[in-house]
């Protein structure tokens, strides 16, 4: 009988815990017992488990967030940590850990694993940002969070000709903002991987104005440029530990901007955390479920250092080290197809 660790680490977001779910049954067939690591790596630098059980994940499948908890800890940070996963692999048996996690947490996960950790990766992230996968865990209920939100908005953007600027997640990658935005129809959509003028946002809402459609729908991902719009760069002071820009609201100024030079009303609704909560859509707890029992399965083979991922409809293992090399950002054709798509422009 071997011992699996699963743990979930970085921002959560609906599927974990069908991940989660997965292991443990996979685990059971394959005569594995699986250990809970709570809140991420620091439950494994503090000792801090829980046996998971066929009944303990009963009736988990559907539920958002991860029954483990979560942090942004980094395993590596001190030397003692460490020592302290070792020691902690030993005294409960663990033969391997499954991390899942997104590229925070998996570029720890390779850093750990060529410490000689056997580890399994798991992608998750709303961000859809890894490489190596088409598709990560969380990613779909986010889109579909925020479509519903935008055709929300539609009604009563129309209703009272106004122009609403919906921001959404995608700290360096916005995949959320142009697959949602082409889902729910958005007249404009901005992202971190495209520079804008606010000319031509403007020019082109105009447009739409023009032809008779009194109010537009403008998409935003929090990691747009703020030079596009005409602000300095966020200085030095307002950003994190790890040099990560601490979002100030980029859709705000975005909608003080249009409104100051349209002269149409404008407001901003930012989704926020409403898009990593929730129910996972089937499409999700499939995904999620197929990860976990295709990580059992790596470990059975020993194929450590890697991490499951989707291509096209085939599950397959990749090194974590490449899953990690570089974020995915969105591809230019879905771009191009965006703006094929959005109305009232030549
Ligand atoms: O990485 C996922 C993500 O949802 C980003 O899109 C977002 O910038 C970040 O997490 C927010 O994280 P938190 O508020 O939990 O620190």
């Amino acid at each position: 009988m071997k011992t699996i660790g699963v743990l979930t680490g970085g921002g959560d977001c609906p599927g974990l815990n069908a991940a989660i779910r997965a292991v443990v049954r996979a685990g059971i067939r394959k005569d594995c017992e699986t250990l809970g690591i709570r809140n991420g790596w620091q439950g494994l630098i503090d000792g801090d488990v829980e046996p998971l059980t066929d009944f303990s994940v009963s009736g988990i499948l559907p539920k958002g967030g991860t029954i483990l908890g979560t942090s942004r800890t980094n395993p590596l940070k001190e030397v003692r940590d460490f020592q302290k996963i070792q020691q902690n692999m030993k005294k409960f048996g663990l033969h391997a850990i499954v991390v899942v996690g997104g590229d925070g947490t998996l570029a720890a996960a390779r850093d750990v694993a060529e410490k000689g950790i056997p580890i399994i990766g798991i992608p998750k992230t709303i961000d859809n940002d890894i490489v190596g996968t088409d598709a990560s865990i969380g990613f779909d209920t986010a889109v579909t969070t925020v479509t519903e939100a935008i055709d929300r908005l539609h009604t009563t953007a129309e209703s009272h000709h106004r122009i609403i600027v919906v921001e959404v997640m995608g700290r360096d990658v916005g995949w959320i903002a142009i697959m949602a935005g082409i889902a729910g129809g958005a007249d404009e959509i901005l992202i971190p991987e495209v520079h804008f003028t606010m000319e031509e946002v403007c020019k082109n809402l105009m447009a739409r104005y023009e032809a008779g459609k009194k109010f537009s729908i403008v998409v935003i991902a929090e990691g747009a440029h703020r030079e596009d719009i005409g602000l300095p760069p966020v200085p030095d002071h307002i950003r994190d530990e790890c040099g990560h820009e601490k979002f100030v609201g980029v859709g705000n100024l975005l909608g003080k901007e249009i409104e100051r030079r349209m002269g149409v009303e404008t407001r901003v609704t930012i989704l926020g955390h409403v898009q990593r909560g929730g129910s996972p859509t089937p499409y999700d707890r499939v995904l999620a479920t197929r990860f976990g029992v295709a990580a059992v399965q790596l470990i059975q083979e020993g194929k450590f250092g890697t991490m499951v991922a989707l291509d096209g409809y085939r599950i397959r293992s990749v090194p974590l080290r490449d899953a990690v090399s570089r974020q995915k950002t969105v591809d230019a054709g879905f771009y191009e197809l965006a703006k094929l798509v959005i109305g009232g422009r030549k």
